[in-house]
């Protein structure tokens, strides 16, 4: 089972992202066998949609199968760390949905039990895989820009506006920086390394969850970065990595498939990176997951578990900047 595209898929929950995945692993030769829904009815209507061979009305039921080697879970955010802790204690590699966790402490225990189990776990930030990220963190290393000290990236959506949806709904740990703002936080560790100082600005919804969250943050080597997200406005959607002899940006949407342009000093093109990729690009982070299973591996070298961790204690001091508390923190 351990081959490439023969590890064995199931997936925890059935909604937009869930569907999203599953098309792009079998529009490109990966394996799902297996999905599980709270209604056995929502869990056998996805199966039939995709033509996946079973179905099972509960998440504990999905963990326990024989027919499964790698879960992915795609529920909410206050549910990641109960719905991925039974693939863990099954025995089974676990990816993620982002954020990891809704808080430090839930992405901690992750981290610590499978761990434990020797068993892979990663977050499912798929923008880490795909080709123009790989393309973009070798011109880096390569010296393209010089001396890497400023990455700023925004991640703005217009969203449902429904007090009950997740995005907007605290006890499902929504809000703009969980569900957008991870990707250029995230984005800005992955360059810059983790941060060294954080403030951080944002206003709230009606609802109790962040709407617009600003944050800089420093980085070793005196780096900054500045990235800011809201789930209620357009914005331009592209990131900039600005080093001492050049630049780099990166077009939108991106952190999606995209291009990017090389600068020097004098404004001048360098280089301009275009690559088409198949399907939405889920495809590339289920790759690293297979690579992982096949070479041994618990935690990828590229979204590492720990970084993971150290990402959801950044976001735990964002929203404490910001006094945002969500129920069961
Ligand atoms: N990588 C990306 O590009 C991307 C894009 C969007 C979202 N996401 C992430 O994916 C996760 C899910 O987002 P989504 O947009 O797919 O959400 P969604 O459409 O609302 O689906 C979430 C699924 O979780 C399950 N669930 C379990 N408990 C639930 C509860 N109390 N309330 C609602 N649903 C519950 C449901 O499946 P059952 O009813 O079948 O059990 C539901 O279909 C989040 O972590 C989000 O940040 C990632």
């Amino acid at each position: 089972m351990t081959a490439m595209h023969e590890v064995r898929w199931g997936i925890i929950g059935t909604g937009g992202i869930a569907t999203a995945f599953v098309t792009d692993l079998l529009g490109t030769g990966h394996t799902v066998t297996a999905v599980a829904s709270r209604s056995a009815e929502k869990a056998s209507a996805f199966a039939a949609t995709h033509g996946i061979p079973t179905s099972f009305g509960s998440y504990e039921e999905l963990a326990a199968s024989a027919d499964v080697d790698a879960v992915y879970v795609a529920t909410p955010h206050s549910r990641h760390r109960d719905d991925a802790m039974l693939a863990i204690q099954a025995g089974k590699a676990v990816l993620v949905e982002k954020a990891f966790t809704q808080n430090g402490r839930q992405a901690r225990e992750l981290a610590d039990a499978a761990e434990a189990k020797g068993v892979f776990a990663m977050e499912a930030m798929w923008t880490r895989f795909l080709p123009h990220m790989r393309a973009l963190r070798q011109r880096i290393l390569d010296g393209a820009i010089g001396e890497v000290r400023t990455v700023i990236a925004d991640h703005n959506q217009l969203l449902s506006t429904d007090p009950k949806h997740r995005i907007r709904n605290p006890e499902l740990a929504g809000g703009a920086l969980l569900d957008l703002g991870i990707y250029p936080l995230s984005f800005a560790v992955d360059v810059l390394g983790l941060p060294t100082a954080i403030r951080a600005v944002g206003t709230m919804t009606d609802t109790g969850v962040d709407r617009q969250t600003s944050v800089v943050m420093s980085h070793p080597g005196a780096a900054l970065s500045l990235t800011q997200s809201a789930l209620d406005q357009p914005g331009p959607n592209t990131a900039l990595v600005i080093g001492s002899t050049g630049y780099i940006e990166i077009d939108a949407v991106w952190y999606t498939p995209t291009s990017f342009t090389v600068f020097d000093t004098e404004r001048h093109v360098v280089e301009r990176f275009e690559q088409a990729t198949e399907y939405r690009g889920m495809q590339f982070q289920a790759d690293e997951v297979e690579r992982c299973i096949a070479a041994g591996i618990t935690s990828s070298d590229i979204m590492p578990l720990r970084e993971s961790v150290a990402i959801m204690e950044a976001l735990d001091e964002v929203r404490a900047q910001l006094g945002f508390v969500l129920p069961g923190d």
